[in-house]
């Protein structure tokens, strides 16, 4: 596979149509998991852009990976060869039919079958357009979804370094960011990702598929002092390091269930006591290390992004806690609907690659990149196929 990734690397960052340095379109396909997502970005003025979203489509597959309780790789990637054409019609047609300058796709991490669907059919659409392509890391998109809001990719506000905490059902990653395109990864999860626990406790708890907003509709409906009945641990939270795991966290929630009776397993009380407490489990460690990493890094800025960034509780919890800790962070977080995933995310991100790609690129883009450049860490960082299927 190795060398045929690198010939297409190669092929897709080969320009071809000149394109305008203050207005441009962008159409963005994202296909990394189980959503077919496309959407056309309309971007003026090029150092500090001006950004519209034109469209944004998300066709979601969960009621076909429902009963498996997590994504099934294969029924996603025919579902995406199946819903790529008719959601790139209703996105042209919502966005009035533009003029397209340039195509944008995430080439991984995700689950292999479906990022391929994305990447062939960008390719088939650049070729009969004659477009250039731009290939997009998801994660880095869902940290640049912060800055699909115009007046903060314009804002003058100094925000680096800042942490990110990236949150999503593949991934859990604190990320130190220098500037745009500036990246180290500080530590990351060393099993199950945080969504991808959401997901699995879900599923024992016998609360479906997608897990995060499931147990998020449980939680709130908890009583207070009920919660005190269900204890969990906080897996990593006292360790000096910027790794988590939750994959014990999964496993402590099973064990729970296990030893409960039938009638205990099936009450109300118990199911919402429980998912308060997995989920107020999860929202302490990741609050705690991410203040840390801030605090070792002198961060001016906290961002978050991924699936589970839409959480509540935890967009609440991290508000909080920031105003109780004795320096000022800024905190962004996208707005709901940035956070899952999406299309948008990936063509703001192309942007900010294209236009480093024609001005000069910030110092020290080029090098701290390779750690994200799409096409190189695509091999490596492929999600295991079935990786959300496992319960042990
Ligand atoms: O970023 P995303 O859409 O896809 C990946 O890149 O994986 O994240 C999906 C994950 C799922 O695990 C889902 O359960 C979780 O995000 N999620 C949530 C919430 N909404 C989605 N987790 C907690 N609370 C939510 N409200
Ligand atoms: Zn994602």
């Amino acid at each position: 596979m190795g060398p045929n990734y690198i010939s297409l690397s190669q092929k897709l960052k080969k320009s071809k149509k000149k394109v305008k340095i203050n207005y441009m379109i962008i159409l963005a396909i994202e296909t990394s998991c189980d959503d077919t997502c496309i959407a056309i970005l309309e971007s003026k003025g090029h150092k500090k852009p001006c950004f519209s979203i034109l469209s944004n489509i998300v066709s979601s597959q969960v009621k076909i990976h429902q009963k498996w309780g997590g994504v099934y790789p294969t029924l996603a990637k025919r579902e995406h060869q199946k819903n790529l054409p008719l959601v790139l019609k209703r996105a042209l047609n919502k966005a009035k039919n533009p003029k397209v300058d340039l195509v944008a796709v995430t080439v991984g991490p995700g689950l292999d079958p479906c990022l391929w669907t994305g990447v062939n059919f960008a390719k088939d659409l650049a070729k009969k357009s004659d477009l250039s392509i731009i290939p997009v890391n998801h994660i880095e998109a869902h940290i640049l979804a912060n800055f699909i809001n115009e007046q903060r990719a314009r804002s003058k506000e100094q925000l680096f370094p800042a942490i990110c905490l990236v949150v999503s059902g593949g991934h859990t990653q604190l990320i130190l960011m220098r500037g745009y395109g500036k990246y180290k990864i500080l530590g990351e999860t060393r099993d199950d990702a945080a969504g991808e626990c959401f997901d699995k406790i879900a599923r024992i708890l016998g609360l479906g598929y997608p897990g995060g907003p499931a147990i998020a509709t449980e939680a709130a409906k908890s009583a207070y002092r009920e919660r005190f009945s269900v204890s969990l641990p906080r897996p990593m939270i006292y360790q000096r390091n910027y790794d988590f795991s939750f994959s014990g966290l999964k496993t402590a929630v099973l064990y729970n269930f296990k030893s409960q009776s039938e009638k205990i397993r099936k009450s109300k009380k118990y199911i919402q006591a429980i998912s308060a407490e997995a989920q107020q489990a999860i929202i302490d460690v990741l609050i705690k290390k991410t203040i840390r990493a801030a605090k070792d890094y002198k961060a001016k800025t906290i961002i978050l992004g991924g699936g589970v960034s839409a959480n509540n509780e935890l967009r609440k919890q991290f508000n909080h806690k920031l105003k109780t800790i004795n320096y000022k962070l800024i905190f962004l977080v996208p707005s709901k609907k940035f956070c899952t995933d999406n299309a948008a995310m990936v063509a703001v991100t192309a942007y900010f690659h294209w236009f480093w790609g024609k001005e000069k690129k910030p110092k020290g883009v080029k090098e701290n990149f390779v750690l994200f450049d799409a096409f190189a860490s695509y091999e490596s960082s492929v999600i295991e196929a079935n990786a959300n299927l496992r319960l042990e």
